[in-house]
């Protein structure tokens, strides 16, 4: 670290330089995979140090992460909470040190929220609103019963919850939606394509697949097509997070809907890191801007996807 002294601009005021300690959660999903390249791409272009582990989605990894760079005395300390409870401690610790420290991406639920300057991200209760509106509409003259199936998230994650709690806000005035399934597929393609196939064997009937990312749905098609069924037709299909190999699978009707989650943080969190390091203010929360997708939608934003 530039300065060495560490904590609230010791070395951030200094000759200048910052040194950022980020925990990412891990490597599951398309998703994160573009987080982390945005995330290094924009710490090189603001000339901030990174010092970046991956903690495999386990949070005692990134508790173990975080004493480290407090150890180290780095400037800033970013990170994307795998779940959302049990940080208090450790982030206690940090503050202790006065080392500033950003949420991005994932929220934490300790209920002081001065452990934490400022939280980076996506607002999930809007995305899994959006994912509800869309069945709302694609179902609106029907009576019959809609026989939904759910793959969530990481379980404990802010994505996992509130993206349930979204959809559920949404459809849960409709007495025709039933979700007849829900599971955690843990936001990887290996998961979400075993807990389909457990959830074709078990219901004969499903209409719907919502899951929580891009990566669960794509291996839920494989599944779905495994059983000799037609992903986008005969089970209809909305994700989270609009990644390429997502958008591909919209653009050729395998999937029916996709609510963006953006995963390029690395810019603004890195505008926001040089302004905690410099002692300055920044707004508690920044939420990122996002769309949606329809299947002739994808095919037109294909061609200049960028992850
Ligand atoms: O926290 C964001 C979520 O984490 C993404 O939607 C998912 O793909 C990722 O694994």
């Amino acid at each position: 670290c530039g300065g060495g002294g560490g904590g609230a601009g010791a070395s951030g005021g200094g000759d200048g330089s910052i040194t950022m300690g980020f925990s990412q959660v891990g490597a599951e999903s398309g998703w994160r995979t573009a987080n982390t390249k945005s995330v290094q791409e924009s710490a090189k272009a603001a000339g901030i140090t990174l010092k970046f582990s991956d903690a495999q989605q386990k949070q005692e990894n990134q508790i173990k992460a975080i004493r480290s760079y407090i150890q180290q005395k780095v400037d800033v300390i970013a990170f994307s909470p795998v779940v959302e409870s049990g940080w208090d401690t450790v982030l206690k610790e940090a503050r202790n040190a006065k080392i500033p420290v950003i949420l991005t991406d994932r929220a934490v639920d300790s209920k002081d929220t001065g452990l934490y300057k400022t939280f980076l991200g996506s607002d999930f209760v809007e995305e899994g609103r959006k994912a509800g509106k869309w069945l709302l509409e694609e179902y609106k003259s029907g009576t019959d019963p809609v026989n939904i199936v759910e793959l969530q998230g990481t379980t404990g994650s802010a994505p996992a919850n509130d993206r349930k709690a979204g959809f559920q806000e949404v459809i849960g005035g409709e007495a025709k939606f039933k979700i007849i399934a829900s599971q955690t597929g843990d936001f990887t393609r290996a998961k979400g394509k075993e807990v389909m196939e457990a959830f074709l064997k078990a219901h004969p009937d499903i209409d719907v697949l919502y899951a929580h990312n891009d990566d669960m749905g794509l291996g839920a098609i494989e599944a779905i097509e495994g059983a000799g069924k037609v992903p986008g037709k005969d089970i209809k299909i909305i994700t989270i997070d609009a990644v390429k190999d997502g958008m591909q699978a919209l653009a050729d009707g395998k999937i029916n809907y996709i609510v963006e989650c953006s995963p390029l943080l690395g810019p603004q969190l890195m505008d926001l890191a040089k302004k905690v390091v410099k002692g300055e203010s920044v707004p508690a929360r920044v939420v990122t801007e996002e769309t949606t997708f329809t299947q002739e939608q994808a095919k037109a934003a294909l061609p200049q996807r960028q992850y």
